[in-house]
C-alpha cells in the first residue's frame, strides 16, 4: 500500500455512501436492526478517523428519500438509532469541536428526531474544528428541484436576475450551501453508483468504491481510501 505522508493530498470533505448494513447483518444471522447499530458505530470511528487525518468536513448519506420505503419497523428503528446516536455523541461533538449540520426534507422526520437535531445544530453552532453533515430524507433531485423552484419564485417576483444567476449563485440556494464540495465520496457495500447523492456537489469529486460493508468499516478502510486519493491526479477538466 502506498505510503501516506503528511505532504500527500489529502481530501478536505469526504462524503460517504454507508451501503451494506442489511447485508452485513445476513451474514452474521443477526436481524437487520443489528446491522443498523452496528453501522452507528462504524459512524463513531469515521468521526474519530476525520479528527485523526485532520479532514474537517464529513458528510453521511444516514437516510435517503427512497428509505422511507422500507418497513414501518426498520423506519422507526433507523429514526430512534439517530436520536440515541446524537444523545450518546454529543460529548465527542463538543471534544472535537464538530458542527453538526442537516441536509434533506426534515419536515418529514418523526418530531423526537427533528427536535435533538435541532438542539445539536445549535449547540454545536460555534464549533469550528469539524463538519458532520447528515443527509437525512435526502434525495439530490429533490435538493436541485427546491433550489429551482426559490429561484423561479424570486424571478418572479423580480428579486433575482435570471442572467445574473451563474453556477457559484445556484449553489447557493442548495441545503449544502456554505460547505466546500466533497472532494472524496466513499461508498461501501459492493454497489458502484450515486444514489442521488449530492449529484451538483460532487461533479469534480474523485469516487471510491470498496466490498466492505459499512459495518466493518475502519480505519484500515479509510486509510486506504486517503492513500488511494492522494495518488489520483485531479485535473477538473484541464490537462
Ligand atoms: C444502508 O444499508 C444504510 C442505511 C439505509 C442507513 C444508514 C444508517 C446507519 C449507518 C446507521 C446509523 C447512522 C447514524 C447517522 C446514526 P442497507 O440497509 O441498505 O444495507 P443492504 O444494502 O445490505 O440491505
Amino acid at each position: 500500500m502506498p505510503e501516506l505522508s503528511p505532504a500527500s493530498p489529502r481530501p478536505r470533505h469526504i462524503a460517504i455512501i454507508m451501503d451494506g448494513n442489511g447485508r452485513w447483518a445476513a451474514k452474521h444471522g443477526l436481524e437487520r436492526s443489528a446491522g443498523h447499530q452496528a453501522g452507528a458505530d462504524a459512524v463513531i470511528r469515521t468521526l474519530e478517523c476525520c479528527n485523526q487525518y485532520a479532514i474537517p468536513y464529513l458528510t453521511l448519506y444516514a437516510f435517503s428519500t427512497e428509505n422511507w420505503k422500507r418497513s414501518p419497523k426498520e423506519v422507526a428503528f433507523l429514526m430512534n438509532l439517530l436520536v440515541d446516536f446524537l444523545d450518546q455523541q454529543a460529548a465527542k461533538l463538543a471534544e472535537y469541536q464538530i458542527r453538526l449540520r442537516v441536509i434533506g426534507d426534515l419536515e418529514r422526520l418523526p418530531r423526537p428526531a427533528r427536535l435533538c437535531l435541532q438542539q445539536q445544530i445549535t449547540s454545536t453552532a460555534a464549533n469550528a474544528k469539524g463538519n458532520l453533515t447528515l443527509a437525512l430524507s435526502y434525495g439530490s433531485r429533490h435538493e436541485i428541484t427546491r433550489a429551482a423552484q426559490i429561484v423561479a419564485r424570486l424571478a418572479k417576483a423580480g428579486a433575482l436576475d435570471p442572467e445574473a444567476l451563474d453556477e457559484d449563485a445556484f449553489a447557493g440556494y442548495l441545503q449544502t450551501a456554505g460547505l466546500p464540495d466533497p472532494d472524496l465520496i466513499i461508498r461501501t457495500g459492493g454497489e458502484q453508483r450515486l444514489s442521488n447523492f449530492l449529484l451538483w456537489q460532487a461533479s469534480y469529486a474523485e469516487i471510491w468504491f470498496t466490498e466492505t460493508f459499512w459495518p466493518d468499516f475502519a480505519e484500515p478502510q479509510f486509510r486506504q481510501a486517503l492513500d488511494d486519493f492522494a495518488h489520483r491526479q485531479r485535473r477538473f477538466g484541464g490537462i
